[in-house]
């Protein structure tokens, strides 16, 4: 793997870890959680390794956001570019308050939404404590108090800032279960807390909070509407695939991201020959039982269930080998914003 561009203060630490891609044979516990194995994450965090752990919104690779070099090991682990900033987990709002300047709206949607599937862009603190190799020498910083009761053991016994990208290789789908952890990440971390299946499936909204602006950077299953309803203005969307110059983004939602290997076909009414087909609902799909493969997100048309079963079910179907997916229609309301945003994104060209 190449670093191509790598602009902080921590270029001979990555420039170092990068020559070990590829090698980076760790000995990868697995462990259920009680509290005996999250305070032995815990102690591995803070001495510099590699942790993944269940969040409500997908698995996280837990690294010290402090320490640059547990944070150059987990860009090398994921090989993920190092110009994608991390997002730093805290246990409350006054531990993000350190990190980062809140404006009266981001601390509305912080009292509203944390510990939850939020994480919000601020500027970053004076004193802000994060490596710049984790902000990836932004000056701002993306902040989330999860609510994951296994996470806030962790965080709280760790008691420094944790950066925690979704714990899959850099373009891959994110992990709702730990076996996906250990598919994509065994060898290269530490350990893996298994705490079953995280419940909400997709990853946190994302919201920028500038001075006279807020916006929706990814959207989650926070909805806009209830962005506005709570700081009682409009909130911009700036997420669309193929951004134009004027909306602000999220590095990491740039390109073509959370890709299975085969390729997939929006709103699909028919299914082609040699198509498997991801439903939802009712079948109305012409020709579905061509389908090679067949899967229904929500047979009852349950949007929180579909997103729920998403990640997992690109990932059964990249499991089966197969090549082509057609996937129905998606009501775009609620957090079925959120699933067609990533379909868009797996659909996208590579
Ligand atoms: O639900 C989640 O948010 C999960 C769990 C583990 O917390 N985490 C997650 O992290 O999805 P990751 O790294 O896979 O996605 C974080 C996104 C990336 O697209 C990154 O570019 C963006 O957040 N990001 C991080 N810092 C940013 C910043 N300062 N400004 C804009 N975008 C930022
Ligand atoms: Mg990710």
């Amino acid at each position: 793997m190449q670093y191509e561009s790598i602009h902080t203060a921590e270029q001979p630490i990555l420039a170092m870890i990068s020559m070990t891609e590829g090698k980076l044979d760790l000995l990868t516990r697995v462990t259920g959680v009680d509290a005996d194995s999250i305070l032995a994450g815990a102690s591995i965090l803070r001495s510099g390794g590699l942790v993944a752990f269940p969040t409500e919104t997908v698995y996280g690779l837990g690294a010290d956001a402090t320490n640059p070099l547990a944070v150059a090991k987990l860009y090398a682990a994921k090989g993920r570019p190092s110009f994608n900033p991390l997002i730093s987990h805290v246990i409350d709002q006054s531990a993000a308050e350190k990190l980062g300047n809140f404006c009266d709206d981001a601390r509305k949607l912080a009292l509203a939404f944390w510990p939850g599937p939020l994480t919000l862009v601020v500027p970053k603190s004076y004193n802000c404590d994060v490596c710049e190799l984790a902000l990836s020498g932004l000056e701002t910083i993306a902040i989330r108090v999860p609510s994951h009761p296994v996470a806030r053991v962790l965080l709280e016994a760790v008691n420094r800032p944790v950066v925690a990208p979704s714990a899959n290789r850099s373009g891959k789908v994110s992990p709702t279960i730990s076996e996906h952890v250990s598919h994509d990440l065994f060898g290269r971390i530490d350990l893996i807390l298994d705490g079953g299946r995280a419940e909400i499936g997709l990853e946190s909204t994302i919201v920028y909070c500038g001075e006279n602006e807020v916006q929706i950077l990814r959207p989650g299953g926070i909805s806009s509407s209830l962005l506005s309803s709570v700081i009682g203005k409009s909130v911009k969307n700036g997420t669309d695939v193929g951004q134009s110059n004027d909306k602000l983004t999220a590095p990491g939602m740039l390109s073509s991201h959370y890709a299975p290997n085969a390729f997939v076909r929006l709103n699909a009414d028919t299914v082609e020959v040699g198509e498997s087909l991801l439903s939802f609902g009712e079948d109305e799909a012409k020709n579905a039982e061509r389908a090679h493969k067949y899967l229904n997100l929500s047979p009852s048309s349950n949007l929180v269930e579909a997103a729920a079963n998403l990640f997992q079910y690109l990932r059964i179907l990249d499991t089966e080998g197969v090549r082509m997916i057609a996937v129905a229609p998606i009501p775009n309301i609620g957090i079925g914003e959120a699933i067609n945003d990533r379909l868009r994104r797996a659909a996208s060209p590579r």
